[in-house]
C-alpha cells in the first residue's frame, strides 16, 4: 500500500539540491523533514529557505531519524558511497546525485547496501527525462541520418573551485561532467560501451588557486567511446582554461554525424536534422528543470509503489566505468575494454 506521506532528507544542501527541492516541493505527499550539511550557517539558512522541518550538520545523526524515509544525496561526489551505504543501513530510500561514485569498487560497495537491505537505489541522469534525449534516440533508430553515427561533444570553461579539480572531491571533467554524455549516449543508441581510449593533460597544475588540492585529476581531456552498435562518441571536455576567456569564446559543440546527414545539437539545446537530401527540421529544446522534477517523481513513485527505479546502480557503474577507462587510458597510452 502506498506510503501516505514521504519524509525527505537532503544531505549536502548546495548547488544541485535546489533542483531537488523543488522536484520534492511538486509532490503533495512528499514532506520536507530535515536537511544536512555540513556546514552548520548553510544547513540553517537551506531549512528556513524551504520550510524544512529540522536542519543537521551530521547525516549519520538526519539518516538515522524516524521522519525521515528517503534522501536525496547533493554531496561533492567522494562522499555519495558512505552517505549511500549509510541510508541504506537505516533503511532509508536513495536518490543520489550523478557521478554515483569515483571508483567502481564503491559503486559495488553501494550497490550491495542497497541489495541488501532492500532500499529503493537510483542514480540521478537527469538527461534521461530530456525530451532531447527520446528525440535523439527516435531518431538515429528510425535511420534519419542512417549508421554507424559518430557524436562530436566538446566544451570547454573554468571552474575555480578545487572540489571539480579533485581526483578524491568530483574527480575532474571526464567524471563529473561528461558522466552526462555517456549515461545519455548509451540510452541514444540503445547499446552499450565496449572500448574506450583518451589522452590529456592537467591544466591545472599551473593554477595558483589549486596548490592546495593533493591530487589534481586531468581536466583537458579528449575521449573516445565505441558502442557495441558501432556507433562511437568523441569528446573534449576542459574546467581549467584561463578565466578570462569569455563563454562565448569557449569550445560548444554537440553533432551526431551519420552517412545519411546529421544532427546539430544535443540533449540540453534545440536539435537542428538535415536529412541526405539537405532538408531540415528543428526540434526545440526542452525545460531543464522539468527534468529533476520528472527524475524526482519517478523515484518517489518507485518507492511508494514497490516498483522499480528508472536508473539502477548498474546503470550509474557503467558510466563511471566510462569515464574511469578514458582517464586510465589517459595514464597508460593504451585503451581500454570494458
Ligand atoms: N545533475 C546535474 O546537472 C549536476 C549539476 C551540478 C552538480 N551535480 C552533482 O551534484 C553533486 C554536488 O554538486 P554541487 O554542485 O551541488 O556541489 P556544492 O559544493 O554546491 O554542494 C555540495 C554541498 O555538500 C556539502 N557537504 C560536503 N560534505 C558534506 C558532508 N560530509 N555532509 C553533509 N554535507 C556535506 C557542502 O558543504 C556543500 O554545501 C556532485 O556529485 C555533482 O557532480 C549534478
Amino acid at each position: 500500500m502506498a506510503k501516505d506521506m514521504l519524509g525527505v532528507c537532503v544531505v549536502g544542501t548546495g548547488n544541485i539540491s535546489e533542483r531537488h527541492v523543488s522536484g520534492w516541493k511538486e509532490l503533495p505527499y512528499a514532506r520536507l523533514a530535515v536537511a544536512c550539511d555540513i556546514d552548520a550557517d548553510v544547513a540553517e539558512v537551506y531549512a528556513k529557505k524551504h520550510g524544512f522541518e529540522a536542519a543537521c550538520t551530521d547525516y549519520k545523526e538526519a539518516l538515522a531519524r524516524d521522519d525521515v524515509d528517503l534522501v536525496s544525496v547533493c554531496t561533492p561526489a567522494g562522499l555519495h558511497p558512505d552517505v549511500t551505504v549509510c541510508a541504506a543501513q537505516n533503511g532509508k530510500h536513495v536518490i543520489c546525485e550523478k557521478p554515483m561514485a569515483l571508483t567502481l569498487a564503491e559503486c559495488d560497495r553501494m550497490i550491495e547496501a542497497a541489495q541488501k537491505t532492500g532500499i529503493k537505489f537510483m542514480i540521478a541522469h537527469m538527461e534521461r527525462f530530456s525530451k532531447q534525449t527520446a528525440k535523439l534516440r527516435e531518431l538515429i533508430s528510425s535511420g534519419a541520418i542512417g549508421r554507424p553515427v559518430m557524436v562530436l561533444k566538446g566544451n570547454t570553461g573554468f571552474n575555480n573551485r578545487p572540489v571539480f579539480h579533485d581526483k578524491h572531491g568530483n574527480g575532474g571533467p571526464i567524471v563529473d561532467g561528461c558522466i552526462h554524455a555517456f549515461d545519455s549516449w548509451r540510452v541514444i543508441f540503445e547499446s552499450d560501451p565496449v572500448h574506450v581510449m583518451g589522452r590529456g593533460f592537467t591544466f591545472g597544475e599551473f593554477r595558483e588557486e589549486l596548490k592546495d588540492v593533493k591530487e589534481l585529476a586531468p581536466d583537458m581531456v579528449s575521449g573516445m567511446v565505441e558502442y557495441a552498435s558501432g556507433d562511437v562518441g568523441t569528446i573534449i571536455t576542459c574546467n581549467s582554461m584561463p578565466p578570462a576567456i569569455p563563454p562565448e569564446q569557449q569550445l560548444r559543440v554537440e553533432e551526431y554525424i551519420g552517412p545519411m546527414g546529421k544532427i546539430i545539437g544535443g540533449v540540453r539545446s534545440k536539435l537542428t536534422l538535415i536529412r541526405a537530401d539537405g532538408s531540415m527540421e528543428e526540434f526545440p529544446a526542452d525545460n531543464f528543470q522539468n527534468w529533476f522534477h520528472e527524475e524526482i517523481r519517478l523515484f518517489a513513485e518507485a518507492v511508494r509503489s514497490d516498483g522499480d527505479v528508472p536508473i539502477t546502480g548498474a546503470d550509474g557503474k557503467m558510466s563511471v566505468s566510462v569515464a574511469l577507462g578514458i582517464l586510465q587510458s589517459v595514464e597508460t597510452g593504451e585503451s581500454v575494454r570494458l
